[in-house]
């Protein structure tokens, strides 16, 4: 029995969706814990790509049981759309499961971030407006519509909680907020869609700890995105580092036995936000061509930077990492010099601890040592032997500089191109 947790080191898109697809081929059950649709897990199988933003990445093994637990916000609109589109692609879906302790995400949640947004004006965030912050802010203050009640609500009480909102809405932010009509008929007919999935999930938990089965735990955004450990207030509403299964996954904590980092070659940040070793010169522009760094979930470029390992570091110590998976090495072919940021230099001193502080992070400086890069196309090499000399120093030069091993080593998005040592 293997209780492993995936968690996005730093601000994710690191590759999570792509290792957790590859990770399940020996895995009973994966579980969601936190975030909701603002994720995008991208999986390749044969050279087609699913998105998944709610639905756990174990979707496509036949075999692998998957759940979104009760720490997930869920858009139920989004979540009908998202099991369609997988079922027009022939994936069953009959191997899902919704917890009925999961906040849903209503239509005025996305238009509360948006005005929130909008009233931030220089200092947006960079939401990704899926009204993901709005809904934990209604779940902390208890208001929140949980999946058992909406499962079970008449369209009166619907319509009446949707007015409620307009109203708050309007007094605060002066918009018109949600059409309620057509909302009330869309989330009807979404819940209806979903009804069959949600259930206890915390049984269904207990019952594959109990059998010793194997499970993963899917990690959403990244640690750095953490609402207490993150770049605050640059961060996302949840708690995505591996302890945030234990209060949203119904794992408890002497359950988990691996804690995996997936952490890319380089680094990415999408939103606002301090970001040390950002780049934005012809390295960062090949980097976000080669590695196709556009948002999964909106597009948005993303910004580029050298490998971190000050934030690293933090993220391993503050998730209790015992093995990294490294992905996107593939994208650093044809780089002549790599950068490491080894320590930032602030006010004269060198530290290697992350401030908290972003007036702190904005003063940090990258401390960098250089490595030879690589030409070779990494995209077919079979094992991690055949990586070439270079690739393997800088692989080495991470485990040193982390004191973590580097178990897996994807060089491609496709499920063979994952390199386990
Ligand atoms: P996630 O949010 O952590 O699941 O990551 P995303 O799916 O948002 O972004 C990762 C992107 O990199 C996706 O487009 C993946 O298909 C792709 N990808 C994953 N691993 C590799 C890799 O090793 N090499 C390359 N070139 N692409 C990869
Ligand atoms: P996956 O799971 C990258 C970022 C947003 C923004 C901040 C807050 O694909 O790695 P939110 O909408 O959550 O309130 O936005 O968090 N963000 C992500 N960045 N990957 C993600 O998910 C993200 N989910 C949220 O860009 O900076
Ligand atoms: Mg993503």
């Amino acid at each position: 029995m293997a209780v492993k947790v995936i968690v996005g080191s730093l601000w994710g898109d690191e590759g999570k969706g792509k290792i957790i697809d590859f990770l399940a081929n020996d895995a009973d059950l994966v579980i969601r814990a936190q975030g909701g649709n603002n994720a995008g897990h991208t999986i390749v199988v044969n050279s087609k790509k699913y998105a998944l933003h709610l639905v756990p990445s174990g979707i496509l093994r036949a075999n692998c049981y998957n759940i979104i637990g009760d720490g997930v916000v869920v858009d139920p609109i989004s979540l009908m759309k998202e099991i369609e589109f997988l079922k027009s692609q022939g994936v069953k879906c009959d191997n899902l499961a919704v917890s009925n302790r999961a906040s849903v995400v209503m239509p005025y949640h996305i238009v509360i971030d948006r005005c929130s947004e909008e009233k931030r004006k220089e200092n947006k965030i960079g939401t990704t407006v899926k009204g993901i912050g709005p809904c934990y802010m209604d779940t902390v203050e208890r208001s929140s519509v949980r999946m058992c009640d909406f499962v079970d609500m008449n369209e009166a009480d619907l319509r009446e909680i949707i007015n409620q909102r307009n109203i708050f809405i309007k007094l605060n932010y002066g918009d018109e907020g949600v059409d309620i009509e057509p909302t009330v008929k869309e989330l009807m007919e979404a819940r209806n869609y979903i009804k069959g999935y949600v259930t206890d999930t915390t049984v269904i938990v207990d019952r594959f700890l109990k059998k010793g089965k194997n499970l993963l735990l899917e990690g959403a955004q990244g640690s750095l995105l953490d609402v207490t450990y993150g770049t605050y207030p640059y961060v996302t509403s949840s708690h995505p580092i591996s302890g945030g299964f234990c209060i949203g996954g119904a794992v408890p904590p002497n359950a988990i036995t691996d804690v995996i980092a997936i952490t890319k070659a380089y680094n990415t940040r999408v939103g606002k936000g301090p970001f040390v070793t950002e780049i934005d010169d012809d390295i960062a522009h090949y980097i976000r061509e080669e590695g196709h760094e556009y948002g999964t979930t909106t597009g948005r470029p993303r910004r580029i930077g050298y490998m971190d390992i000050v934030a690293l570091n933090y993220s391993i110590r503050i998730n209790g990492v015992t093995m990294i998976a490294l992905t996107l090495l593939d994208v650093l072919k044809g780089i002549d010099k790599i950068k490491i940021c080894t320590a930032y230099e602030l006010d004269g001193n060198r530290i290697t601890h992350y401030p908290a502080s972003l007036k702190e992070l904005e003063r940090c400086k990258p401390v960098y040592e250089e490595i030879d890069g690589f030409e070779d196309d990494l995209t077919e090499v079979k094992s991690y032997d055949e990586l070439s000399e270079n690739a393997k120093v800088y692989v080495n030069r991470l485990e040193e500089l982390t004191g973590v091993k580097i178990g897996i080593v994807s060089v491609g998005p496709g499920r063979r191109q994952t390199l386990t040592r």
